[in-house]
């Protein structure tokens, strides 16, 4: 059955929209904060056309799946991966509704979701369900735009999350380190 999310993101995508590239500042704090994977299993929520995803996988040596709820950014993705076999595991999931006893791996030593928790309309059940699949002394990296880095009468400022949503993610977590990219933050947050 076709999910309000996807019903919402697949004609974006199919249409053509495409997002924010991560940069080299990007890839090198991913780096800093996730280390390594050496085969261990990642999942990249919301996914989109899959860079991350694919980083994670060719670059950091994670074994990652990547899940997005629009079908045609998951096409988008295995069409990207021209890196070596095998590439990452994609599945068409919605996180906020969908069984998520359908992911390939019980818990994931890193978790990660990139300008994808703006979009998230319950995100104290996004968070409850994200500390479920990560693994004890997992990674959970989240990038997102915060507010105040643009001008008020920018139009893209909607896409910033609110002071109280930059609290809520970070709340109850162990650790907690970030790091700022122009109108970006990263967030490192470990149980
Ligand atoms: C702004 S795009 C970011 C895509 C990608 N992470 C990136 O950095 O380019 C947000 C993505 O989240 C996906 N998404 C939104 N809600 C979702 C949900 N409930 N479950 C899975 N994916 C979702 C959308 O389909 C879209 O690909």
């Amino acid at each position: 059955m076709t999910s309000a999310a996807e019903s919402h993101w697949d004609p974006l995508w199919a249409g053509g929209r495409r997002y924010r590239r991560m940069t080299d500042t990007e890839s090198a704090l991913l780096a800093e904060h996730l280390g390594p994977g050496h085969g261990r299993p990642a999942l990249d929520i919301g996914c989109g056309d899959g860079e991350l995803a694919r980083h994670l996988h060719h670059v950091l040596g994670y074994r990652t799946t990547g899940i997005d709820c629009s079908p045609s950014a998951l096409a988008l993705a295995a069409d990207e991966d021209t890196g070596p076999r095998p590439g990452p595991t994609w599945q068409r999931l919605d996180f906020a509704a969908d069984d998520l006893s359908q992911l390939p791996d019980g818990a994931y030593a890193v978790v990660t979701c990139r300008l994808v928790y703006r979009w998230m309309d319950d995100k104290p059940a996004f968070l409850d369900r994200v500390r479920s699949v990560l693994a004890p002394g997992g990674t959970f990296w989240v990038v997102a735009e915060v507010v105040g880095r643009r001008p008020e009468s920018d139009p893209r400022a909607y896409l910033a999350i609110t002071e109280a949503e930059a609290e809520l993610l970070v709340s109850g977590w162990s650790v907690v380190r970030t790091a700022d990219l122009d109108v970006l933050r990263c967030f490192a947050l470990r149980p």
